[in-house]
């Protein structure tokens, strides 16, 4: 055995005694002497904490806790905390202080001031769009008592038909004219063929343009805010948009030919009559 072992069994077995020893110790009394020199760590008896000085917060709150579970397609909720100031004076609430840029608090007054015995709501707003599972975000409350938190609670249920289409919505990102392709052709492109005017307008632009759940992203064509003529829907049909509208003509993997895009793009000037720069609304007032 080198030195420096034996130093290591013998630095090792003062341990398991002392160790041995320390456990026959009546309770309290201070641990073994360690021989000098030796790094053993001793567990300290935990110093007993001061519980700080409080007393309860009179703001009191009907609920401090709200659990939602979310519907279909919901992207945001509207959560309302209820609190009474059951205090003798006047308590003010400063501020609420949401947890994340998601949640939008919003108080009766800011500053507000509650007398004794008055009540009243304050209102969150939590956007969760694009989010799945158990959300818990909270807001903190700093009134002249103090602070508080209050949480809320969101269970985002799996949603199959949301599920789909973020996929294909993801599909469409990578490339916008993949709609024309493969599985996607039977509802994006079938359903149009050999129509013209209304039928194609109704089969190949409504499906993304005028539905019943339309994306957000996808723009209303009868509220669009530009000079628009024949050439304008030209262009559309031609070159697709800026992000997930695709180009409809076939030299880019279109369905329609450059004569059938012309006749459309006539057929779509006069259902959407052209606005004249008069027509257009300031921006602000969209
Ligand atoms: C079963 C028919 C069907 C198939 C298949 C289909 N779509 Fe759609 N698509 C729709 C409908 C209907 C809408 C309108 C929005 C809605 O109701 O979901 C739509 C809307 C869209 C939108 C606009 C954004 C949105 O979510 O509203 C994009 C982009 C899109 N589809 C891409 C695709 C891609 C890419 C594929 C193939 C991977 C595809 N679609 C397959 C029916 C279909
Ligand atoms: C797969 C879904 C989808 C289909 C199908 C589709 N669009 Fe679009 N369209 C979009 C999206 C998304 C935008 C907005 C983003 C962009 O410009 O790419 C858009 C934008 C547009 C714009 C520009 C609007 C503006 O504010 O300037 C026009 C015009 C338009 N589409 C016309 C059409 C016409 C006409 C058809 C039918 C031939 C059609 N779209 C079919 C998804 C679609």
């Amino acid at each position: 055995m080198t030195s420096f072992m034996k130093r290591f069994v013998f630095a090792t077995s003062l341990c398991f005694l002392s160790a041995a020893f320390a456990a026959q110790l009546p309770p309290g009394a201070p641990p073994a002497p360690l021989p000098p020199g030796e790094l053993v760590k001793i567990e300290h008896p935990a110093h007993p904490t001061v519980p700080p000085v409080t007393h309860p917060n009179p703001l009191v709150w009907r609920t401090m806790v709200e659990e939602i579970t979310t519907k279909p397609l919901q992207s945001t909720n509207q959560f309302t905390f209820w609190v009474t100031n059951t205090a003798k004076t006047n308590v003010v609430i400063d501020h609420v202080q949401p947890q994340c840029g998601c949640t939008v608090a919003k108080l009766p007054k800011d500053p507000w001031p509650l007398t004794p015995g008055e009540s009243g709501p304050i209102t969150a707003t939590v956007n969760f769009a694009g989010k799945s599972g158990a959300l818990t975000k909270t807001m903190t409350v700093y009134s002249s008592e103090g602070q508080q938190t209050l949480t809320m609670k969101i269970t985002i249920p799996f949603d199959p038909t949301a599920a789909t289409r973020e996929a294909r919505m993801a599909q469409a990102s990578a490339d916008r004219q993949s709609v024309f392709k493969g599985d996607c052709a039977s509802c994006h492109v079938e359903k149009g063929k050999g129509k013209t005017g209304e039928q194609l307008f109704a089969a190949d632009c409504a499906i993304c343009h005028d539905t019943e759940h339309q994306a957000e992203m996808v723009p209303k064509l009868t509220a669009i805010n530009k000079v628009t003529s024949k050439e304008y829907w030209k262009y559309f049909l031609e070159n697709g948009g800026t992000t997930l509208m695709p180009a409809f003509i076939n030299t880019k993997g279109g369905p329609l030919t450059p004569e059938e895009i012309d006749k459309f793009a006539e057929f779509l000037n006069t259902k959407f009559p052209p606005k004249d720069q008069a027509q257009l609304k300031p921006i602000s007032q969209k």
